[in-house]
């Protein structure tokens, strides 16, 4: 059994508030990319990993896809166990998704070996106890609007097909640790957190229509804290803007920038010079999934 697992950026991303439980409740819009991993699943005698790519994952026991498959076999004891293997291209760390997608790619892969035991519901349920944004990757839409922790999901109509650049700065930023830093910088201006209610020009269970009405209430409250911590990250964004992008915001808690461009050429452009200003950076130039 072979699935594929996208990456994703995040559109529009919005932290309206702290939980008691440290969780933060948020509002995002998430877009597949053609950017992915691969996840392979074929019967064995116990449940083993093999990671393949030129991305460090950390160690193989530890890994999501391992997790995710432990969950599955708990839940479904009569499917057997497997052998799975990764082969691994989205960046780490990175707010691109990939580790939650390779989850879910592994749990749709495991039910599907298994002659269908759980099913979609079952596995939503499962993916989100495993992460906020595993529920994303087995809702089967390219585009949706996440509410709560990311788990209350609203499909949307694709967008058409664009080309999106991606610039792996070269060092992973955290989520948790990200997450702190917007607490501190709510505290450190007097715990008033003024992010405006997402952009609502659309009617209910439509999104946006294109990338240029996007880019006109478009934003990600992790860039405030995060650039403040990683300027390069905001000069980087800057000359994205500047070399003709659509669009371009930091993905997810980073720690990736991308960008929307119109065409091919000028993304590529973008991403050559992209490559100069932060040496250490890794340039890929993908598309949006429709
Ligand atoms: O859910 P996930 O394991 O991806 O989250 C990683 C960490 O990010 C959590 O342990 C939590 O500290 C933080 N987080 C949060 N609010 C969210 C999602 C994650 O504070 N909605």
């Amino acid at each position: 059994m072979v699935e594929r697992a996208p990456a994703k950026i995040n559109l529009d991303l919005r932290i309206l508030s702290r939980e008691p439980d440290g969780y933060h409740r948020l509002e995002t819009l998430f877009q597949a990319l053609e950017l992915h991993d691969v996840v392979e699943a074929r019967p064995a005698d116990a449940l083993a990993l093999e990671v393949e790519g030129d991305v460090d994952t950390g160690p193989a026991q530890d890994n999501l896809v391992l997790r995710a498959a432990r969950a599955f076999l708990a839940a479904a004891p009569d499917a057997g166990p497997a052998r799975l293997r990764l082969v691994k291209r989205i960046p780490a760390g990175a707010g691109l998704g990939g580790g939650s997608s390779d989850a879910a790619a592994t749990l749709r892969a495991l039910d599907a070996l298994a002659g269908e035991p759980l099913g979609p519901q079952a596995l939503r349920e499962i993916g989100a106890r495993l992460g906020s944004d595993v529920p994303f990757f087995l809702c089967g839409s390219p585009l949706a609007r996440a509410q709560g922790r990311g788990e209350r999901l609203t499909p949307l109509l694709p967008l058409p097909s664009a080309a999106v650049l991606v610039v792996d700065p070269g060092f992973p930023i955290a989520t948790r640790d990200a997450f702190g830093w917007w607490d501190e910088h709510v505290a450190a201006s007097g715990g008033r957190h003024a992010t405006p209610e997402p952009g609502r020009d659309d009617a209910p269970g439509t999104g946006p229509h294109d990338f240029e009405a996007l880019a006109a209430y478009a934003r990600n409250d992790f860039e405030p804290p995060v650039f403040a911590r990683h300027p390069s990250l905001a000069a980087l964004k800057r000359h994205l803007l500047d070399a003709g992008a659509t669009l371009s915001l930091l993905s997810g808690s980073g720690s990736c920038v991308w960008a929307v461009f119109r065409d091919d050429d000028r993304a590529a452009a973008a991403g050559a010079r992209a490559g100069d200003l932060l040496p250490g950076a890794r340039v890929l130039l993908t598309r949006s999934a429709e």
